[in-house]
């Protein structure tokens, strides 16, 4: 028997630590942000199939997300509820410096058997900035830091006597000690810029993007592929989405129309207004947001556009066109978070993993 010429894909889910849900919409959700609610479904996650959970940070309310708990001690506190989950917390250059941020990582680490990663996320939110008394950088400076920090994070985890000399962090000699275990936490990114991408093709273990269609997706994973391999490096994709699987594909349908018709307008354009400061605000004016619809950004992320809205049938059909697109991570938001992890991971997964094995049986038939 040949060996498997691909990974299976694998799942992420996003972890409503933040109030209001994934979706700006008045639609009714079952979906709490506290920590029970969240102990109980990162259980549900590793039960049915989920490798990774990814938390947020957010410092305000602005568009929904009234509530915010912090991203590391969440992690934390949801790591210690389960076995095999590995959850990735999001750390902002800016508030965190990344000598604080290795640590405080290196030690959950420990305590958690190299169950954690993080996701350096670069910022967007500008009013969120200002409450805060943060600096606000031009688009490309944000990156330019994001990049030295993550360079930082791995120097001071990897290395002793790390010395590093930047525009933005310096250390001298630095030994940090513990080290974190093995594996080393990996490192995500969100973004698409082109800032992004080249951040992602020169450091980066991870890069996360919007929803999108299987062709956009392509494109960008051979731009960053392209580039990451003239640079010796290798990175994976991880691809947002916003799941609705139902019996029916009208079910599935109607439950999107439901959240797109209790949208709230003004909440929806308050975020298409800050959202401006991303990839539009780019050099190239492209990135995260920059073609979204006002309907796509009912879903934080575009998590519609990658269409994940149907019978599991049509899902695991899509996500495997997804996976031959390039990507190597579905990350996924769902309405009522506990009961659709769970039957996505009971009604999905397993046709996924079918698909899979039939393609890898095609494959090996036509060797
Ligand atoms: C999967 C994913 C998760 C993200 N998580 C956060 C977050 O928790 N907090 C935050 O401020 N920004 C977050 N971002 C935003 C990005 O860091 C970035 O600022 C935004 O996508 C704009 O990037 P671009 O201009 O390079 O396209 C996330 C982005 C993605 C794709």
């Amino acid at each position: 028997m040949s060996l498997k010429t691909t990974e299976p894909v694998k799942f992420a889910y996003w972890v409503p630590n933040v109030s209001g849900g994934l979706v700006i919409s008045n639609i009714e959700q079952r979906t709490g942000w506290d920590i029970d609610y969240n102990r109980k479904l990162a259980q549900i996650a590793e039960a049915n199939g989920f490798e990774y959970a990814l938390s947020q940070i957010r410092f305000t309310a602005g568009y929904g997300a009234e509530n915010q708990h912090e991203s590391v001690a969440f992690s934390h506190a949801l790591l210690a509820a389960t076995t095999t989950l590995k959850v990735i917390a999001a750390l902002l250059p800016g508030p965190w410096n990344p000598a604080l941020a290795a640590k405080q990582i290196a030690t959950i680490s420990h305590l958690t058997n190299g169950r954690v990663a993080v996701n350096v996320v670069s910022g967007w939110f500008r009013g969120e900035f200002a409450a805060i008394g943060e600096l606000w950088l031009d688009h490309d400076e944000r990156y330019r830091r994001s990049e030295e920090f993550i360079r930082a994070l791995r120097g001071i985890w990897t290395e002793d006597n790390f010395t590093f000399k930047g525009d933005f962090y310096r250390f001298n000699d630095y030994s940090m000690k513990p080290k974190p275990v093995d594996p080393q936490p990996e490192i995500f990114q969100g973004g698409s810029s082109r800032a992004a991408r080249d951040m992602a093709a020169r450091v980066s273990d991870w890069y996360f993007t919007n929803g999108n269609t299987p062709e956009e997706i392509r494109k960008q994973v051979d731009d960053i592929r392209t580039k990451a391999a003239a640079n010796g490096h290798s990175v994976k994709v991880g691809v947002n989405a916003f799941a609705i699987a139902r019996e029916t594909e009208e079910e599935a349908r109607a439950v999107l129309d439901e959240i797109v018709a209790k949208a709230n307008p003004e909440a929806v354009q308050g975020f298409a207004d800050q959202v401006k400061n991303a990839g539009k605000a780019s050099p190239e004016g492209e990135g995260n947001w920059a073609k979204s619809s006002l309907e796509d950004l009912v879903q934080y992320n575009d998590g519609f556009r990658s269409n994940l809205i149907g019978t599991p049938v049509q899902i695991a059909e899509r996500i495997i066109a997804l996976k031959q697109a390039g990507a190597d991570l579905i990350l996924l938001g769902f309405l009522h978070f506990q009961e659709e992890v769970e039957f996505f991971g009971k009604h999905v997964i397993p046709l996924v993993r079918e698909l899979e094995e039939q393609k890898q049986i095609t494959a090996e038939a036509a060797e």
